[in-house]
């Protein structure tokens, strides 16, 4: 299941951002999670459909890596990803969803997917506020998808404080304020501000991660993920 490849029938468009409805039901056929998932986000009719497609994308990559604790969707709009994370993994007991605008139809989608999977009820809190009102905690799954510019770079910085595991997928990056490490003469600006990110979190002592997710669901489709090094107990010292 988690190993799967988008099935030949959804092969249109992945990157719209014309919402799924009712009538694309018929472009989720199989018995598989993901079909399955699709279908239900068609019957809410208000998720743009590149949506549906980074949120799995980056919920099934993260999975692969993050089992275990809470999931904390930063800026999390429709908070499909966290609810993704759930339905592939139940190992993490609940999940936040932190966004400053919560888009209303997020409540919808909430609705559905909860008829469809019931095991989902009570473990998701939405929280419309700030990225800096969230406690986090160290067993914390930290996800942000595109958190726009230098939003990323302060959901790396809280969580790396907090020593949680986190997973970003950075977007507009501001190429005027943005840290490039000067490496902009060499590589795209925007590439040069996720390696210096990269780099920033690894030196923050994470061992890190650099993926993508498929250009045609969307161009922002670099992933970074860290998780912190285990610290090496000191050796005694013989007296
Ligand atoms: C580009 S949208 C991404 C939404 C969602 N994660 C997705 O991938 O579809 C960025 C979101 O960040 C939210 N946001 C911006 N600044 C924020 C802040 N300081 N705290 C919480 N959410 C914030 C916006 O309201 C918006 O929903």
């Amino acid at each position: 299941m988690w190993g799967r490849e988008l099935s030949a029938s959804t092969k249109f468009s992945p990157g719209s951002k014309g919402r799924l409805t009712k009538h694309d039901l018929d472009r989720f056929p199989d018995d598989t999670l993901f079909d399955r998932l699709a279908r239900t986000v068609c019957e809410a009719g208000c998720l743009p459909r590149k949506e549906l497609y980074e949120a799995w994308e980056m919920a099934r990559r993260v999975r692969r890596l993050f089992r275990g604790g809470r999931v904390v969707d930063l800026g999390g709009g429709h908070g499909l990803l966290a609810q993704a994370m759930l339905l592939l993994d139940d190992s993490s007991p609940n999940a936040l969803v932190i966004d400053k605008a919560l888009p209303a139809s997020s409540a919808k989608l909430h609705d559905v997917l909860v008829d469809a999977w019931p095991r989902l009820k009570g473990r998701i809190a939405f929280v419309a506020g700030s990225i800096d009102d969230v406690e986090f905690l160290e067993t914390d799954i930290v996800v942000s998808s595109h958190a726009c510019g230098a939003l990323t770079d302060r959901v790396l910085d809280r969580a790396a404080t907090a020593r949680a595991r986190v997973a970003v997928l950075p977007c507009c990056h501001d190429l005027d304020s943005g840290d490039d490490g000067g490496l902009s003469g060499w590589v795209d600006g925007a590439v040069a501000m996720d390696i210096v990110r990269a780099l920033r979190l690894e030196q923050q002592g994470y061992r890190i991660w650099t993926q993508t997710i498929p250009e045609d669901i969307t161009p922002k489709n670099r992933l970074l993920l860290g998780e912190p090094r285990a610290v090496q107990p000191i050796p005694r010292q013989s007296v």
